[in-house]
């Protein structure tokens, strides 16, 4: 496995970078915007294809490259499913795995820093973001932060993973790189304590500054997303026009989401899959989709019309031109009131 931990000096911020070979898919969790074409150059050093970007909250002391890079790569963006940002490509839920080529996270929702905190397991380590951090816990007094949600989800999700178990979090402010759950249940003073009300009654006494670049980065960090005019630089079938057609809409529906999507929630009924991750091969010169787009319209759809927008593009860089996508994706269709039925 490639294993990278990159540290951004001005925000203390460590970034992970996982791929299982050179030469494959790769992910980035926890990306500084001012570091993206520090990431980009070591991607293509090391031979890496970034195929996701996660970020485990919020951040309010740094802009999040996830939306550079998913410019710069087309990669996916991932968020847990409480994410107040505007459009993430990917929500992930609680247990869900967040998959990439021979690697395979747990997304567990560890509220209490911010409402929408996740932690990352993957085998022998936890990318914790700023839930646990070495010898400390993530403050808990904006964003909806909550002392008694972090006691639980530190007591009983994190601190029940094994004691050998490597503990990554998002920032250090000391220099120190990585601990253990063992070492943390021992010797992290927040954790010596022996209720949630005597947790919170430390973490309601911090008297913490609020970080210097707070008001820049939480709302640019709300706004990363593809929307709005962004969904429409490609072609589009609107969810009404789609609406008004149905239930024969002259048009092959191809669902670009991943199969544990579909799954969760179910696909537009006659749409065949086409996966996102794999999309280079279905429009092609060779492939499925670019002989179908000759004869007729193609509409793809995703989650909430980011990941269609960008494989749209992909496609006519491929050679493969007058596909659509729907904007808003699979949820504006359901919000309409549009047909689901269960994935094969
Ligand atoms: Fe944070």
């Amino acid at each position: 496995m490639l294993f990278r931990q990159l540290f951004d000096k001005t925000s203390s911020t460590y970034t992970y970078l996982l791929a299982s070979r050179a030469g494959g898919e790769a992910l980035l969790i926890d990306p500084v915007y001012e570091q993206t074409n520090r990431y980009l150059k070591l991607l293509e050093e090391l031979d890496l294809k970034l195929v996701k970007v996660v970020d485990t909250h919020i951040h309010a002391d740094h802009v999040s490259a996830m939306g550079s890079l998913r410019d710069a790569t087309r990669c996916t963006t991932v968020m847990g499913e409480h994410s107040p940002a505007d459009v993430v490509s990917l929500r992930v839920r609680d247990s869900e795995a967040v998959k990439i080529e021979g690697i395979s996270l747990t997304a567990l929702h560890t509220p209490g820093h911010t409402s929408e905190s996740y932690s990352f397991l993957m085998d022998d380590r936890v990318f914790t973001g700023d839930t646990l951090l070495i010898r400390g816990t993530g403050r808990t007094d904006f964003q909806n932060g909550n002392p008694y949600d972090q006691y639980h989800s530190l007591f009983d999700r994190l601190l029940r993973l094994p004691e050998a178990t490597f503990v990554f979090p998002a920032h250090d402010y000391k220099g120190d790189t990585v601990s253990t759950i063992g070492e943390e249940k021992t010797f992290n003073p927040r954790l010596q304590v022996s209720s949630a009300e005597e947790y919170a009654e430390i973490m309601d006494n911090l008297n913490l500054p609020n970080p210097a670049m707070m008001d820049v980065a939480v709302p640019s960090n709300l706004k990363l997303g593809l929307r709005g005019k962004d969904q429409h630089r490609v072609a589009t079938i609107e969810v009404k026009e789609l609406l008004a057609k149905w239930p024969e809409p002259d048009c092959l529906l191809v669902d670009i989401r991943e199969e544990g999507e579909r799954q969760r929630a179910g696909t537009i009924p006659g749409s065949i899959h086409a996966p996102y991750a794999r999309f280079d091969e279905y429009c092609c010169k060779s492939g499925p989709l670019a002989g179908m787009a000759k004869q007729g319209r193609i509409l793809l759809y995703c989650a909430v019309g980011e990941r269609s927008t960008l494989a749209v593009e992909m496609a006519a860089e491929m050679g493969c031109e007058g596909l659509s996508h729907l904007p808003g994706g699979f949820k504006a269709w359901t919000e309409a009131g549009g047909a689901v039925e269960a994935a094969d």
